[in-house]
């Protein structure tokens, strides 16, 4: 069985205040509450404030991207360490905001992804089609690639360290989730998909979230599915009670 992860997303949102009280109200909300693993990614110049706030509860602290070098002349860059340093466990990486508004690609992607292994985060990887894609009956070919692409020397052992997001991107912040088959059906296809580049045993323990417009209506339903192993939060994450609503659901 794998355990649920729900993780938020707070993009650019909050200020050093709000963030610290929705911490504050996650931590306070879930208790000593462990069936579901949960964390919270919050913009870098919070991030030490959030986790004094996390301190001693089970809310994992994440980042929501890295540039992948221990140190150097990279003006307005943030390395793996330095996370590790102000206490982060995860890290996003290849958010379909970062491939499409900002142009990473998938080698890229995989550079960030090995220097976050090495340092010592573990990683959410988003992937996922544009509406386009899907309407053009490129679903699974996009998912090969980036999965291809972004986990390129990726093997069993370092798969246990990674999570995927499967995060399609017509339904991120538009408030059109994928329903509940469609996200079974791509997430099935992932696993399928990782179990050949990484192997069989890695891949049945691989959590696979689900991303876009998750919200307390529609959590459950996506939830229940088998091969959906919990959700990347964007939207609903900025609501300490939205998000505990879809934390419960995973339950
Ligand atoms: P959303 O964002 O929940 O606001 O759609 C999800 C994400 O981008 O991770």
């Amino acid at each position: 069985m794998r355990k649920k992860f729900v993780a938020g997303n707070w993009k650019m949102f909050t200020t050093a205040a709000s963030a610290e009280k929705l911490a504050q109200d996650v931590v306070r909300g879930l208790g000593s509450e462990s069936r579901v693993q949960v964390a919270v990614c919050p913009p870098f110049p919070y991030l030490s404030r959030v986790g004094q706030a996390l301190k001693g509860s089970g809310v994992g602290l994440g980042a929501q991207n890295l540039y992948p070098e221990k140190e150097g002349a990279f003006t307005g860059e943030v390395s793996p360490t330095m996370l590790v340093d102000v206490g982060c466990r995860h890290v996003i990486l290849g958010h379909s905001e970062r491939r499409h508004k900002l142009g990473e690609s998938d080698g890229f992607i995989n550079r960030k992804v090995h220097a976050a292994l090495a340092a010592g985060l573990d990683v959410i990887l988003c992937v996922g089609e544009t509406l386009e894609e899907r309407e053009a009956d490129q679903t699974e070919k996009v998912l090969d690639a980036q999965v291809a692409g972004s986990l390129k020397d990726i093997r069993g052992d370092a798969l246990a360290r990674i999570v995927v997001a499967y995060e399609p991107v017509w339904a991120i912040g538009t408030g059109k989730n994928a329903s509940p088959e469609q996200a079974q059906q791509a997430h099935a296809y992932v696993r399928q998909r990782i179990a050949q580049q990484c192997g069989a045993d890695a891949a049945q323990k691989l959590i696979i979230q689900y991303g876009g417009s998750v919200k307390p209506d529609n959590a459950s339903s996506l939830l229940r599915q088998p091969d959906v192993d919990g959700a990347l939060v964007g939207g609903a994450s900025l609501k300490a009670d939205d998000f505990l609503a879809i934390v419960r659901a995973g339950m």
